[in-house]
């Protein structure tokens, strides 16, 4: 098959299709026929050298995929050979085939198209087990979503006002904003132009908001604890503009706050199959429904993969970017 291997990994890295082996289906595992893989901020880190595979992971970049069911492994009863599904995966994307975890598959609904469900997986395996798990954010609270129009902020944006919090958000333009608005947002905060703290606690009446999901971390650390309401959870899913600050970490007493983080590539199958079975009771049916769609810049096919790259570390992109072989 074709798949996208990294020529000289490293601040130039080059992606290029080559001839690689067809992967085969383990036990409890599947074969995809990949429609589409949606590309992941990371993919860039690990082209660069700097965010390696999880152990036993391919060398192929690609965390997500859709595509059709072309075989199973041993032991999988619950899918068959034809279904439409996305899934989760620790790598091996790029390329016209992929293996997942049976239980880390998601039956994409008729309505929605294959390819775009490729926009899904990732964004939402990695909002509902921050936001739900692990921030325990519960019904009536309000949210503060950075990085709206990321692949990871489009995706929360939508899930949250479906399930009717309050979603503000950050995003650097206005353009940017007004999409995060049109997905849900009750209030999209360009942060070039406005301070989110001074916006946010206006539009709470000066409570601030229960759960904030960053990316960005460096002076947002500060700033967000200034944004939190009492008994506020802020967590961190990545650190953009840098994991080091000086903290004055005060507010975390006196407003009872949690700083809170986590990765999810790195965990188990059976934790990520926990979490898949959660998105199937909670999430698919907004899905179905049409309550969250797919939101996809732009799909090129696999041999542009650098082209994908280079509109991702540009940064002007909103929702996903997919990739198609
Ligand atoms: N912990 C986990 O398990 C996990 C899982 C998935 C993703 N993530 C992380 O979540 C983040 C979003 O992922 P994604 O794939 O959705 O990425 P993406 O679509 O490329 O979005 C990143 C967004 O962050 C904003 N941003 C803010 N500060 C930035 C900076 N200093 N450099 C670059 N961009 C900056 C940009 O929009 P603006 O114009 O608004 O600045 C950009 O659109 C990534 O950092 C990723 O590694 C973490």
């Amino acid at each position: 098959m074709q798949a996208v291997a990294i020529e000289d990994p490293g601040p130039n890295y080059r992606l290029v299709l080559r001839d690689t082996a067809r992967p085969e289906p383990g036990a409890g595992e599947i074969l995809i026929k990949v429609a589409a893989a949606g590309l992941n901020h990371a993919d860039m880190l690990q082209a660069r050298g700097s965010y390696p595979p999880p152990p036993g992971a391919p060398d192929i970049l690609g965390m997500e995929v859709s595509g059709t069911v072309a075989a199973l492994g041993a032991g999988v009863t619950s899918l068959a050979a034809g279904m439409r599904v996305c899934a989760l995966i620790a790598g091996g994307g790029y390329g016209e085939y992929a293996v997942a975890p049976a239980t880390s598959c998601l039956a994409v609904p008729d309505a929605v198209d294959l390819a775009a469900a490729a926009a899904f997986p990732e964004a939402l395996f990695t909002v509902w087990t921050n936001l739900f798990d692990t921030a325990r954010l519960a019904p009536g609270e309000s949210v503060l979503v950075h990085g709206g129009s990321s692949g990871i902020g489009v995706n929360a944006i939508q899930l949250l006002s479906a399930r009717g919090h309050a979603v503000f958000t950050t995003a650097g333009s206005d353009e940017k904003a007004r999409a995060c608005a049109a997905l849900g947002a009750r209030r999209a905060i360009n942060y070039k132009t406005e301070d989110f703290v001074a916006v946010v606690q206006q539009e709470t009446g000066g409570r601030g908001v229960n759960v904030i999901l960053d990316m960005v971390g460096g002076d947002y650390i500060q700033r967000n604890m200034a944004a939190a309401a009492m008994g506020g959870r802020i967590v961190n899913i990545a650190y953009l503009n840098g994991a080091r600050a000086e903290v004055n970490f005060m507010p975390l007493l006196t407003r009872r706050l949690a700083l809170l983080g986590s990765t999810l590539r790195g965990r188990s199958v059976a934790e990520k199959a926990a979490i898949a079975d959660a998105l199937r009771k909670e999430v698919w049916p907004l899905v179905a429904a049409g309550k969250i769609r797919p939101v996809v810049e732009t799909s090129l096919p696999l041999r542009q993969a650098q082209k994908a790259h280079e509109i991702m570390a540009a940064s002007g992109h909103i929702g996903k970017i997919l990739l198609i072989p």
